[in-house]
């Protein structure tokens, strides 16, 4: 499902270069649940970056489902990452103003879903992330685990194809105390 040929990244400044990737191969199937490991600042944010469409590599290819999609432009990116890509932010990203419910309505919104099946996914993934007392909560009235419970309903929500988890261990240990 996903290839990466080669895959280079470096992040040019005025004074400095930094390699964050040097040719990186890899190969993910369908159904495979795949961990990155190593130490702080070896890359792993940087390359989940790129596999989830919200960065470019500088060298290289990245295939997604037989696609390359590696020269698309940006747009044809956004395009693609709808409803295939699910990505659960380090830091959870979620938006201040909105309440649980509306947080995770959001990517069905940006698909173009109606209100009654938007709103009927919705309560589904909130009950199944054990979330749905706390719909009308806005994320800073949650916990550390209840604010990640929602990042998730929100990268599953739509069903993607790939769901992509950024210090995934961290984050679960986090969830696990702040319960
Ligand atoms: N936007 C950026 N600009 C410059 N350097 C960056 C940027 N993002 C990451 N880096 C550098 O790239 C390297 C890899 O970073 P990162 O992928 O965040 O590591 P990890 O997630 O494994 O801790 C680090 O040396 C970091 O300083
Ligand atoms: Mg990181």
């Amino acid at each position: 499902m996903i290839t990466t040929k080669d895959l280079c990244k470096v992040f040019r400044t005025e004074e400095v270069e930094t390699s964050a990737l040097r040719d990186v191969n890899l190969h993910i199937q369908r159904g495979e649940f795949a961990a990155i490991m190593g130490p702080s600042g070896c890359g792993k944010s940087t390359l989940l970056n790129i596999i989830g469409l919200l960065d470019n590599p500088s060298n290289g290819n990245y295939i997604f489902n037989n696609t390359d999609v590696t020269e698309k432009s940006e747009k044809q990116r956004t395009h693609f990452r709808k409803g295939n890509i699910g990505f659960i932010f380090q830091s959870f990203n979620l938006i201040d103003e909105l309440t649980v419910f509306e947080n995770v309505e959001l990517p069905l919104i940006y698909m173009g879903l109606a209100t009654s099946k938007r709103k009927a996914k919705v309560n589904e993934v909130l009950e199944r992330m054990n979330i749905s007392h706390r719909a009308k909560h806005y994320p800073q009235q949650l916990s550390g685990g209840q604010q990640q419970r929602v990042a998730i309903a929100r990268a599953v929500v739509t069903n993607p194809k790939l769901i992509l988890a950024d210090e995934l261990l961290v984050t679960l240990i986090r969830a696990m105390v702040l319960k």
